[in-house]
């Protein structure tokens, strides 16, 4: 096992349960490493990160695809040789409207969130449908860590280090009908310990929803973790979706439904500006938000006086893994 309680002292009751099934070689170590506890009790330093991404990067060319244990190969090209970005930023800079919309909110006022016990409705057109306790998701799969770049619609991105395993996994345990074609994702909603969910900013609790084929491609990753820790309740805890090719509001933190249904799900951002905010929402530089560009994105970490704004790649990288899914579509009038 490798996540570990997470910095405000709380842990998974399961979380002995999380594998250390890795993607790569130097990941294997320093999971290895966070293990025995090695690399610091209380999270590595990014010293020794950056060292084992070195060595790794012997193997591996850099922004080449990764080769992947157990097989997976449909997964190559998942991990990313770019520095992860700083655990203080990825857990102090986010989005998760609940709690507030500046981007430091969530980090000041969602230890409120009791996520313990915590259970998922998987409901809609599937055989198998119920309510799964957190225990149950964490032992139906072996966890890995999967380094994947994320891209907000808002033009800044991270690189973070996610713990999980791919929502295929789930999806084919519980058995959808011929007839599901969508999957939609429905958050939690707590007034009590969301303040923010009084404002009308959006219609909550917060829904996202994928296409079948979308939810089922394996980079899609079920989130339990980052860094080698359980999440931190302004990432998502216990349990969010991370779709990597997707702008970043694609991945519904703190998920209590799972609904498999054959039309294409009203998602919170497309019922509040659905010219702004489309269903798809893949990261495409060539596809203009109305009010901006998409064209370049600032790297959370690269923000001196002279750094550069970054291209912003096509589905954020991962156009072999993904553009398949829409081939033949026009992307401009599905963005
Ligand atoms: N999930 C819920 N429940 N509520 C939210 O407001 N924000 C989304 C997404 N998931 C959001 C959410 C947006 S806009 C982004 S960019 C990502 O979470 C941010 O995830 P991060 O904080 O891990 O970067």
């Amino acid at each position: 096992m490798f996540i570990k309680t997470n910095r405000n002292g709380f842990s998974h009751g399961v979380s002995s349960e999380i594998t250390d099934r890795c993607v790569y070689e130097g990941r294997r170590d320093l999971i290895k490493l966070l293990a025995t506890g090695v690399a610091g009790a209380a999270m590595t330093s990014w010293a020794s990160r950056e060292a084992l991404a070195q060595t790794a990067g012997q193997t591996l060319k850099p922004g080449k695809l990764a080769p992947l244990a157990g097989g997976k190969s449909n997964l190559a090209g998942a991990v990313t040789m770019e520095k992860v970005t700083d655990y203080k930023d990825a857990s102090s800079y986010n989005n998760f409207y609940e709690f507030g919309t500046d981007k430091s909110d969530p980090a000041k006022n969602a230890h409120a969130l009791k996520t313990s016990p915590w259970t998922v409705e998987i409901e809609g057109l599937v055989k198998k449908p119920g309510k799964y306790g957190l225990e149950d998701l964490l032992k139906l799969s072996a966890q890995e860590e999967r380094i994947y770049r994320m891209r907000c619609v808002e033009g800044w991105s991270m690189v973070i280090p996610w713990v999980g395993y791919s929502l295929s996994e789930l999806i084919k345990k519980v058995e959808p009908l011929g007839s599901a074609k969508y999957v939609e994702f429905v958050t939690q909603l707590d007034p009590k310990a969301m303040r923010f969910v009084d404002s009308p900013v959006l219609d909550w609790p917060y829904v996202e929803g994928l296409r079948m084929d979308e939810a089922m491609n394996p980079l899609t990753l079920l989130t339990f973790g980052m860094y080698g820790e359980v999440l931190p309740n302004q990432s998502g805890a216990p349990v969010r979706l991370v779709v990597p090719w997707k702008y970043g509001f694609k991945s519904g933190k703190s998920i209590v439904k799972i609904r498999f249904t054959d039309k294409q799900p009203l998602t919170a951002w497309n019922k509040a500006a659905g010219n702004e905010y489309g269903f798809f929402s893949n990261v495409n530089p060539n596809v203009d938000h109305p009010r901006w560009s998409q064209a370049t994105e600032r790297r959370i970490g690269e923000d001196g006086l002279f750094a550069k704004k970054r291209k912003t790649l096509m589905f954020n990288g991962y156009e072999a893994q993904v553009g398949q899914l829409y081939a033949g579509m026009d992307l401009k009038k599905f963005f």
